[in-house]
């Protein structure tokens, strides 16, 4: 019998330790991270994520901007100090009371033109109008997943998704679908808001110059569970979100997390990888950030 796997109590209740969740964001949270040596040059993963986004033309003067699930603001704060002269006003919506409290205290020289908001996106979020923005990095896998989903019994919003989108599911065997993020998009589309949406994928696309990162990775898999401290997340589908993005008329770009960040390309990092040779702090530190963000995507909606 399918079942809905929920994090919302678990958020409400707990501020989750985003050094536990090795964030992408937290590890390069500022300039002088331990991460740091691995950039071409020091920039915040903020800053990095601006950087895109005015490439893009998603972020430009005059833009109001929320933050859906901000975590401890340090995504916010990076973007803020290199591009706060380009973001009119901030909306950082998040479950957690104490993360919106962490958030104010790390954003304090911003606070004339940040309002913070502790609501649940699910709920809201046919509210969300009058954003030019919409940020949620590493947030929709938090969302509601539909698991076990039995192929011969697909019944309810599974079966809406599926139908209207014509969404590939796995030949055979029980599967999980990212219901509250697939809901989210519709709801995006419907309000034509631009968004960056940013998770860890079940079908992970890796850069051209770094094909040795595919090694032992499913490249077209279906949601799975990651196991987190008192609460699971599943990884996200990005092709199903991409067709229902589509399908309303939606301008879509996707990629692979690792094109945002600019890593120093040298011979060691295929290296260390390739070899999971990892006799010194530094080579363990590049190894587990190769393992881990290879796995991460990102996409915009326009
Ligand atoms: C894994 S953390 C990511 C934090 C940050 N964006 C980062 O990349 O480090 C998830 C964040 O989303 C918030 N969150 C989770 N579920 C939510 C929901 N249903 N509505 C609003 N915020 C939610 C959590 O409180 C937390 O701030």
């Amino acid at each position: 019998m399918a079942e809905m796997n929920s994090t919302r109590d678990f958020h409400r209740k707990t501020p989750i330790d985003l050094m536990k969740e090795y964030t992408i964001c937290e590890s390069f949270s500022h300039a002088g991270s331990p991460y740091e040596f691995l950039l071409e040059s020091p920039r915040s993963y903020g800053a990095m994520i601006g950087d895109f986004l005015t490439g893009s033309g998603l972020l430009k003067k005059g833009t109001c901007v929320c933050e859906i699930g901000g975590g401890y603001g340090s995504l916010m704060s990076g973007l803020l100090g290199e591009y706060a002269h380009l973001i009119h006003r901030v909306y950082m919506l998040d479950l957690s009371q104490k993360l919106l409290l962490r958030q104010r205290g790390h954003l304090s020289q911003w606070l004339s033109r940040i309002t913070s908001i502790q609501a649940d996106v699910h709920e809201i979020t046919d509210a969300l109008r009058g954003i030019d923005l919409i940020i949620m990095n590493e947030v929709i896998g938090d969302l509601d997943a539909m698991t076990d989903i039995d192929p011969s019994e697909i019944q309810g919003e599974a079966l809406r998704f599926i139908r209207t989108y014509d969404l590939e599911t796995p030949k055979a065997g029980f599967f999980n679908l990212n219901i509250g993020a697939m809901k989210l998009v519709e709801a995006i589309c419907r309000n034509n808001i631009p968004a960056f949406l940013s998770e860890h994928s079940s079908d992970p696309v890796i850069p051209e110059d770094m094909d040795y990162l595919k090694r032992d990775l499913i490249l077209d898999g279906f949601p799975r569970e990651i196991r987190l401290y008192k609460h699971s997340e599943y990884t996200i589908r990005f092709s199903h979100l991409i067709k229902i993005a589509a399908s309303h008329g939606k301008t879509v770009r996707t990629g692979a997390l690792l094109d945002l960040i600019p890593l120093r390309k040298t011979p060691r990092l295929k290296i260390i990888f390739t070899s999971r040779a990892c006799s010194t702090e530094s080579q363990e530190i590049t190894y587990e950030l190769l393992d881990h963000i290879r796995e991460y995507r990102w996409m915009t909606i326009s």
